[in-house]
């Protein structure tokens, strides 16, 4: 929602503004003593400054008091154990099984690299934050290294994974802190020595890859296709002479991968499962996204669903001709890259496949789809999904995709429940409606620049009954432009008649480097 600030506003403001000497701590007063409280947002202390208390009923001073001593400790807690803060509510996000594991490849499968504007991944990245973030894991499949992934995270408007197999399934990384996987690693040294593939290799006078993408438990070279299977032969002979018992993968036409033979793709995804599935916490549906060679193997792991996105390389729609053509949980998608993932979740019946930007009717208000309703528990994820469509109205608004009228453009003041806030990087804090109105001329200011945004690691927590809190980071970029992105946490209340049932109570941005 950074909506309300370019970020050259923001600057001229952060030159401008005295960082408020009245923000520092404000002295315990309150401002209206009431014995009861008849709205969830106390004001008191100094100057404007608010809290927005997490109950949306009435509660007496004395009981909030308790609540926050309680909440305090909660928190402590939680940091302690080094988790997410706690504040002793239940996560609307399923931490049980996830409703849907995406699996997918990078290259030519979620980034097109045809497509210098990312539209199929935006879109994708759209659909997953508004129906999928809080009840689905995202998980990244490459053939990539940690290294080369980074770069790659520069390029592309990729979201943030729940976790990662990264060098072709030799190694598994969980998290934003990217903890490898030691069971994992200690299986694969088994019978397993890369000095030897690399003898091997270099005896073949087979051409290295960078250094970057020669793993432990990965050796990578560049060959001709005609002398593949010639090389792959040899290659197998002389390390089985040497005791050593390897996969080799041949993709693109080009790369040849050697492995541990229990290393690949589908061998990591079904060490992943049988680990979830131990630990209590096994999918209820796979879906597995690739586009050549490598990822030939994850289409054969047990039980998943699969998409054979358009554009895919000869050597997997060759193995979908003579294998996979008749299983029906893989779809062969007409569509490229993520555009093919998102037909493919229809295809399958896996659950919603329109994005808020695909259901937006031309008045700017969300056309149903029977697929995002179903199988949603009331308030599950709706906040956050309301996040998603607010700012795909910002993005169409000021790309002037929606008409400019008083009635299209109340999709974002309707919403704003009355006294609401906005707190600024600065320490200023504004009306909220107000900071929503100062969007509404700026409407078709982006026409010519493909402005486009798209939000990562969004999560909802239910606060209370009725009461949410979603934070997120929101990311813009716009043709010739560097990336911008800000940090935002926001509190929602019930509220019946709105598109999403929520209205927003909160907000509060902080800018962050690309
Ligand atoms: C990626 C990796 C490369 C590998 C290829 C095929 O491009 O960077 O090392 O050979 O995928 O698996
Ligand atoms: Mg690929």
């Amino acid at each position: 929602m950074s909506v309300f600030v370019s970020m050259a506003s923001l600057q001229a403001c952060l030159m401008s503004t005295p960082l408020c000497a009245s923000l520092s701590l404000p002295r315990l007063s309150l401002a209206h003593p009431v014995a009861h409280l008849s709205r969830p947002t106390l004001r008191f202390f100094s100057g404007d400054h608010s809290i927005t208390m997490a109950q949306s009923s009435p509660m007496s001073m004395p009981a909030w008091v308790a609540s926050c001593a309680r909440g305090r400790m909660r928190f402590r807690a939680s940091l302690k154990e080094d988790t997410a803060i706690d504040v002793g509510s239940e996560s609307v996000a399923a931490r049980a099984s996830p409703r849907l594991m995406l699996v997918s490849d990078l290259d030519s499968t979620m980034v097109d690299h045809t497509d210098k504007a990312h539209a199929s991944l935006l879109r994708f990245n759209n659909l997953w934050a508004a129906e999928y973030a809080h009840n689905s894991l995202l998980v990244f499949s490459t053939g990539r290294s940690l290294e080369k992934y980074t770069e790659l995270r520069r390029q592309a408007p990729l979201l943030t994974p729940a976790l990662c197999i990264f060098s072709v399934g030799t190694e598994i990384r969980y998290g934003v802190t990217m903890e490898p996987d030691q069971d994992w690693e200690n299986y694969l040294n088994q019978g397993w020595d890369q000095a030897v593939v690399l003898e091997e290799v270099k005896r073949l006078n087979l051409r290295l890859q960078d250094e970057s993408e020669i793993r432990p438990h990965k050796v990578s070279c560049q060959i001709d296709k005609k002398d593949a299977t010639e090389i792959i032969d040899t290659l197998s002979r002389r390390l089985k002479d040497r005791g050593l018992d390897v996969k080799i993968i041949f993709s693109h036409g080009l790369d040849l991968d050697v492995l541990p033979k229990g290393a690949g793709k589908g061998e990591a995804l079904a060490f992943l499962l049988h680990k979830m599935k131990t630990e209590g916490w096994a999918p209820q549906e796979t879906l597995v996204c690739g586009d050549s060679g490598n990822d030939i193997e994850l289409f054969e792991v047990d039980g998943v669903h699969g998409v054979i996105v358009g554009g895919a390389m000869e050597e997997l729609k060759h193995w979908y001709e003579e294998n996979g053509k008749h299983n029906n949980r893989l779809h062969q998608a007409k569509e490229r890259c993520a555009g093919g993932i998102v037909e493919a979740l229809e295809e399958l019946s896996l659950g919603p496949y329109l994005s808020p930007r695909d259901r937006m009717g031309p008045n700017g208000i969300q056309l149903s789809d029977t697929a995002s309703e179903n199988g949603q528990p009331k308030g599950s994820g709706l906040a956050q999904r309301e996040v998603v469509e607010f700012n795909t109205f910002f993005e169409k608004w000021i790309n002037g995709e929606v008409p400019n009228d008083p009635e299209t453009f109340q999709r974002l003041t309707s919403v704003i429940a009355p006294g609401s806030t906005m707190v600024y990087p600065w320490g200023v804090e504004k009306n909220l409606l107000e900071s929503v109105t100062d969007a509404q001329p700026k409407h078709g200011l982006t026409k010519d620049k493909k402005f486009r945004t798209w939000i990562d690691c969004i999560q909802e927590q239910k606060l209370a009954e009725g009461v949410f809190m979603v934070t997120w980071h929101a990311w813009q970029m716009s043709e010739g432009a560097e990336r911008t992105g800000y940090f935002a946490t926001a509190i929602f209340r019930e509220k019946e008649g709105t598109p999403n049932g929520v209205e927003w109570l909160r907000v509060h941005e902080t800018p962050r480097k690309s």
